[in-house]
């Protein structure tokens, strides 16, 4: 069997890792490598196009990533099956499941979580979890419209109910909840949908094919990795950093035929916290104006600033009418309502309407209404007052903590709302390693790597502010800052003499 080598273009405008996945991704679907053969070695490959191993490496993981081959330590990278799924000689009818959801069952399987407290040791902080505090859930105030509706509505409201959009009257109170960023929202420019993931979900099947490109931040919500997986998409990161996203590369990468959406989170981006300022908006609205490119914002935490005014949503800033806003109750209110929504133009819900009928025919109208009776109530805003005071004082504990226990290499974000803050060590790599070491002192982090659509090793850790109180904060940041310290006398410690 010949050996099928790539030829790079030096003008194209994808990165070489990309040409060699794209290479191959041909040479298997028409049959060049035959499913079960290997790829070529990654030094023959490295060599022949005059790349380094990590190059290869990257395209043989992206291909791996998709499913289409496997690395085995001694067997190298074999081929598995073809982007439809199956032996080109064959039909491919021996496969049990797509490509997409192996690659996303790989993706489970390999997802970095936070580390976990052996199960004697005493917590001193979980900043860990991202939900909310269940000792603050508002259940009586719940069961009281719960109780509401079903005495009133019970026959109706238990059968189907006769919306794919959902409720009128949710759709109208869950706009004018948007008043203060999106000023202009109806009610009937909002879809609701089964929490803010199944809105993900729908808008990657309405508006994007197998094998197009998204891009994403980097870092970027971990479950939206999956996501892309599962639907065979192809991804592209850019950095996202204190100045926002750069806009050269951002713009580079716009241009790309096949990018077809940008995915997003302009307000206390998880993980790190950041906003995009207004400037910053409106250079993100600048890259995507000469683009048909959708851009997709995800406001999970829109209700919950402590500090500082709203900004405006990309969606009312984007006269192409190509922004979608997809946000949520699960971090406000309570995750198990699985309540969130879309809000976008007419073209865009009508589409995904139909499409999500097929999914889960609606969204729960018991539910729906019950959360309608608990807005109408005062019940939703009462319980938005605390939980932003308490997050106000949570975020100043935290900013109070890391300023007098991290060593001053160490930054942290200092977000005006949300539940999540940033932590980065100097170098890359350490913040997976603090959150290994601060578990062995009872402090649970997520580990930036996490976050990387590869896994790649990260400078940071994620902080979330839903489970510790004000003293939890303190006394982590504590543990964390003499972590932080001995991981760089560490680093100091193993530099060479010059
Ligand atoms: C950025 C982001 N988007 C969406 C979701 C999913 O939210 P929901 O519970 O509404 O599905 C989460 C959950 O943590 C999230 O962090």
């Amino acid at each position: 069997m010949p050996i099928i080598l790539p030829e790079l273009d030096p003008r194209s405008t994808s990165t070489t890792s990309e040409q060699i996945s794209r290479f191959y991704e041909s040479a298997i679907d028409d049959g060049r490598v035959p499913i079960g053969d290997r790829l070529p070695p990654i030094r023959v490959v490295a060599s022949r196009c005059q790349v380094t191993r990590a190059t290869v490496q990257d395209a043989y993981r992206r291909l791996a990533d998709r499913g289409l081959v496997e690395g085995t330590v001694g067997r190298g990278t074999v081929v598995l099956t073809t982007t439809a799924g199956g032996d080109p000689a064959s039909n491919g009818s021996a496969r049990l499941v797509s490509p997409y959801a192996e690659a996303a069952l790989r993706r489970t399987k390999a997802m970095a979580g936070a580390p976990t407290l052996a199960s004697e040791q005493a917590c001193v902080a979980n900043f860990a979890e991202l939900q909310p505090d269940d000792a603050r859930f508002p259940i009586p105030e719940w069961r009281a419209a719960m109780d509401a509706v079903l005495e009133h509505h019970g026959r109706e409201l238990l059968g189907y109910g006769h919306s794919a959009m959902g409720l009128d009257e949710l759709r109208e109170l869950l706009a004018r909840r948007s008043e203060a960023s999106d000023p202009a929202l109806r009610g009937d420019q909002l879809l609701v949908t089964a929490g803010a993931q199944q809105a993900l979900d729908l808008i990657l099947r309405t508006v994007c094919s197998i094998g197009d490109t998204v891009v994403v931040t980097e870092p970027s919500y971990h479950h939206m990795h999956g996501l892309l997986r599962a639907h065979g998409l192809q991804v592209v990161q850019v950095p996202f950093g204190p100045d926002g996203l750069d806009h050269a590369q951002l713009t580079s990468v716009l241009a790309r035929p096949s990018v077809r959406l940008c995915y997003l989170m302009p307000t206390f981006h998880n993980p790190t916290g950041r906003t995009l300022d207004i400037a910053q908006r409106r250079d993100l609205i600048d890259a995507v104006s000469s683009t048909d490119v959708v851009l997709v914002e995800d406001e999970y935490q829109h209700s919950l600033r402590c500090r500082g005014e709203a900004l405006p949503t990309l969606r009312s800033m984007d006269p192409r009418g190509r922004t979608l806003t997809v946000s949520t109750v699960s971090k406000e209110l309570f995750p198990a309502l699985r309540i969130g929504w879309i809000a976008g133009d007419h073209k865009l819900l009508e589409p995904m309407a139909a499409v999500k009928r097929f999914m889960d025919l609606e969204t729960s109208p018991l539910l729906q209404a019950a959360l309608v009776e608990f807005m109408k109530r005062g019940s939703f805003d009462r319980h938005l007052q605390h939980l932003r005071v308490e997050l106000g004082r949570r975020h100043e504990a935290l900013q109070l903590a890391c300023a007098e226990h991290l060593p001053s290499e160490c930054r942290v974000t200092d977000p005006e709302g949300g539940f999540v803050a940033w932590l980065e060590m100097p170098n890359e790599g350490q913040g997976d390693q603090l959150a290994e070491l601060a578990v062995e002192r009872g402090v649970r982090v997520v580990p930036g790597r996490a976050f990387d659509l590869d896994g790649s090793p990260s400078r940071g850790v994620r902080l979330s502010l839903t489970r510790a109180t004000v003293e939890e904060i303190h006394a982590g940041v504590r543990v964390l800052g003499q972590c932080a310290s001995e991981l760089l006398q560490l680093q100091t410690a193993a530099q060479p003499f010059i």
